[in-house]
């Protein structure tokens, strides 16, 4: 019997893009599936077409046990969904979208307003709560519309990105609220930057990239599959990143990732502590101060990593993090050297 959610085939492309080149999912009920790719690699376009907001070119999908081609509109009534751009009203205050929403679901007044209430505590939003949304800072917003997908509780929810530009305390309290709906039987897909955050709340993790998927399994199994212990080493002087990354080179079992602003040079290795010892002294005869050094276990980013060719870019909203992201870029070129 098919999950909660479960697409088989799903193409759609858009001119020459094939967002989606045959998705198969599925998605047990009352699990998450945790949805990872690059970016364009064609998550939202498949939130889009399993939430009936895009149709498919070709392929099956089935959500709450209802085909969301055939009765759209009853898939409509069955899922909440918060998209990856938080889609509030400008001009009415939160505690007005919240029972707006309520009212579209065709709760009555008084029980919409008890639950906008409700959540407006739940994500921090009592105080600012009779304010237009316009006044709101991008993390309001974003918890804002959270809340309205919370405001009834469908028994299927699709959340695209929903922490990017949230700080870490309020995606934390996100994910136990969360955890709680999931506790309560709710099925979720989940896409996300923050692979930290698909290793904590899903279930099963689906890597996709150009439109396919291209791995499946827990967040361990991913791990395990991708093998290996990393060395990771931290050097003193930046100008001796190259040279760094050229003994690495030597001893790993696959291309060495240097992250210029944090100066950390990692590369997948197999031979432990042993071979950590003889990185240790070629790093000495070369004359690279290190600040750091260690072995660890590949981490969901490795995994990403292996299969994408990319690095993670979580957070890339907003202005600190496009200065992340022109770091990203210069660290794929020195990956690349
Ligand atoms: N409406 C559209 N018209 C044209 N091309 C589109 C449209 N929507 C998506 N695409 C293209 O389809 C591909 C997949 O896009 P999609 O938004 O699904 O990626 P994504 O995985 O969600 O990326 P991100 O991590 O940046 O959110 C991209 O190449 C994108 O440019
Ligand atoms: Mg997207």
């Amino acid at each position: 019997m098919p999950g909660a959610i479960y697409a088989e085939g799903l193409v759609k492309t858009f001119g020459d893009v094939r967002a989606l080149d045959g998705v198969d999912l599925d998605v047990p009920e009352g699990t998450v599936l945790g949805l990872l790719g690059p970016n364009g690699a064609g998550k939202t376009t498949a939130v889009r077409c399993l939430t009936t907001l895009l149709r498919p070119d070709s392929g099956k999908a089935v959500v709450a046990g209802i085909d969301v081609l055939k009765q759209p509109n009853e898939v409509r009534r069955s899922i909440g969904l918060s998209g990856q751009f938080a889609a509030v009203d400008e001009y009415l205050t939160g505690r007005e979208n919240l029972q707006m929403v309520g009212q579209l679901y065709q709760m009555r007044s008084k029980a919409a307003k008890a639950r906008a209430g409700e959540l407006l505590e739940q994500f921090h939003l009592a105080d600012a709560a009779d304010r237009p949304t316009k006044t709101y800072s991008g993390g309001m917003r974003r918890r804002l519309d959270l809340a309205a997908a919370l405001v009834v509780s469908p028994p299927v929810m699709f959340m695209d990105e929903p922490t990017t530009g949230l700080d870490p305390r309020n995606r934390q309290e996100l994910w136990e609220v969360i955890k709680q709906l999931v506790a309560g039987g709710t099925t979720l897909l989940l896409t996300t930057q923050y692979l930290e955050e698909a290793d904590h709340l899903a279930h099963d993790i689906a890597v996709v990239d150009h439109g396919r998927v291209i791995a499946r399994g827990t967040s361990d199994q991913l791990k395990a599959r991708t093998g290996g212990e990393r060395v990771e080493v931290v050097v003193h002087e930046r100008e001796h990143m190259g040279t760094a990354a050229e003994v690495l080179g030597g001893f790993g079992k696959g291309s060495t990732t240097v992250e210029e602003h944090t100066r950390k040079l990692t590369v997948p290795v197999t031979g432990g502590a042993k071979l950590l010892a003889e990185v240790i002294r070629e790093l000495d005869t070369r004359g690279i101060e290190i600040d750091d050094i260690g072995l660890r276990r590949p981490t969901l980013d490795d995994v990403f990593l292996s299969l994408t060719g990319h690095v993670a870019e979580a957070g890339r909203n907003g202005p600190a993090a496009d200065a992340g992201r022109e770091d990203k870029d210069k660290e794929k070129k020195e990956a690349a050297k």
